[in-house]
């Protein structure tokens, strides 16, 4: 395991669920970090609290959807900080319907937050830590990225598609000594998933999930491999989860 205190990552959907559990871990571990989202309440009173930690945390709120917003973000990331070590692309939506009952702005909603905007952050990224010649970048997925679901149709597309560009742009910046991970996790016990079925809600409540402290421990084992170690894929799902 290797240290990685004192570097500077961008965190997104940081307000909630594993975006905050992994920015109180990474902040406990002595990680600078930027946080985003689109509630600056939330964004404020978190940044507080990790100041406590002896870290700079500095936030932007910032709808992931809208490419103006991301660039404005990015302006005020670089207006705090001089570099970029890792950026952790885990803001995401799952909106449930089947086929024939869904709406092209609920597609249009998930698609450009959990793949475009994905997209976006990681462009600029790149044009902070090619130069550096050194960068971490973090996708998380799902296990949706790796199977199809009923209900969950365009919701799968966009991980399937996450996994996808992150294994193509592995191969494009490793050359920069720039790593990417892919985060897949199963279900996790957070305020994800709108427009449920009663049923998919009672079987999450009732199933031993993992935490959203699970899934940042599996981020943190990534950051912190040796040099030559890139962790591509954790796939990582609560024991009783079967599919
Ligand atoms: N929970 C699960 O079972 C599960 C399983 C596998 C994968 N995942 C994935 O894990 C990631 C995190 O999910 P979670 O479970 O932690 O969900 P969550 O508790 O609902 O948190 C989602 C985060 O995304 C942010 N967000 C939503 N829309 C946004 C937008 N348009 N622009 C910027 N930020 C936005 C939210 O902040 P604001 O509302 O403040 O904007 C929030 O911080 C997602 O990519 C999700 O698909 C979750």
């Amino acid at each position: 395991m290797q240290s990685i205190k004192g570097k500077v990552a961008i965190i997104t959907g940081a307000s909630k669920g594993i975006g905050l559990a992994t920015a109180r871990k990474l902040a406990k571990e002595g990680i600078n970090l930027f946080l985003i989202s689109r509630s600056e309440e939330h964004l404020e009173r978190i940044a507080k609290e990790i100041s406590k930690m002896e870290v700079k945390a500095f936030y932007s709120k910032c709808d992931i959807t809208k490419p103006a917003e991301v660039e404005k973000a990015f302006k005020s990331f670089k207006a705090n900080f001089d570099c970029l070590d890792i950026l952790i692309n885990n803001a995401g939506r799952g909106i449930f319907n089947y086929i024939q009952n869904g709406s092209v702005k609920e597609w249009e909603e998930m698609i450009d937050l959990n793949f475009t905007g994905l997209v976006h952050l990681t462009h600029l990224a790149t044009k902070i830590m090619i130069p550096q010649n050194r960068g971490h970048i973090i996708n998380v997925s799902s296990v949706a990225g790796r199977v199809g679901i009923p209900g969950w149709s365009v919701y799968c597309a966009t991980k399937w598609a996450v996994v996808g560009f992150s294994e193509s742009i592995r191969k494009e910046l490793l050359k920069y000594n720039i790593r990417v991970t892919v985060i897949e996790p199963g279900v996790v016990h957070t305020e994800w998933g709108e427009n449920m079925p009663h049923e998919w809600i009672t079987q999450r409540a009732q199933m031993k999930a993992l935490m959203p402290e699970d899934v940042a421990e599996a981020i943190y084992y990534a950051l912190t491999q040796p040099e030559n170690v890139s962790v591509n894929e954790i796939l990582i799902r609560p024991t009783e989860q079967e599919r």
